[in-house]
């Protein structure tokens, strides 16, 4: 879903994060299929930083603030697992979602998988 309508990848978005042991991912499902998903990992050995990727929600299932409740459990397992922050790299289009969802920008826009993202970042010792 995530590979066919994003157009980023050309034929799948597995690399070497899905393989690692400390990766988690995240499901949003229904009892027959996986609806909505999103990946988690530290980006260091501390395990301080942490990074959220592949975010997405089926294009029927975006009515259900699914999409924030993933970003809102990755957050907290992050929390959970001894992370002091979060970061993304998040599509333009998407920053404000992630704004409204306690996100901030970090630094300039970049290009990232071929496309404009900007880096964001969320504080996992502020959280509410
Ligand atoms: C981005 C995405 C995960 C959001 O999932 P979702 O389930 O639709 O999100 P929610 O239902 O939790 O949305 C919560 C609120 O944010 C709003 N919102 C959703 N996408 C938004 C966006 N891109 N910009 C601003 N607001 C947005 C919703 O309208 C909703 O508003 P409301 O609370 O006033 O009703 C989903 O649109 C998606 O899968 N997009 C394609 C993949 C993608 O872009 N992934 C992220 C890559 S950085």
């Amino acid at each position: 879903m995530f590979v066919v309508e994003q157009a980023i990848f050309p034929a799948t978005d597995r690399d070497e994060f899905d393989e690692r042991i400390d990766t988690i991912h995240l499901v949003g499902a229904t009892e027959s299929r996986v609806v909505g998903a999103v990946r988690l990992y530290p980006l260091d050995r501390t395990g301080d930083v942490w990074q959220g990727d592949r975010l997405a929600v089926e294009p029927e299932f975006r009515v259900y603030q699914l999409g924030s409740d993933l970003v809102r459990l990755a957050v907290s397992t992050a929390a959970e697992h001894g992370g002091r922050i979060m970061k993304a790299h998040i599509q333009i289009a998407n920053v404000r979602f992630f704004e409204r969802l306690g996100w901030t920008t970090d630094g300039f826009e970049e290009t990232y998988h071929a496309r404009p993202h900007q880096p964001m970042v969320i504080d996992l010792l502020r959280l509410g």
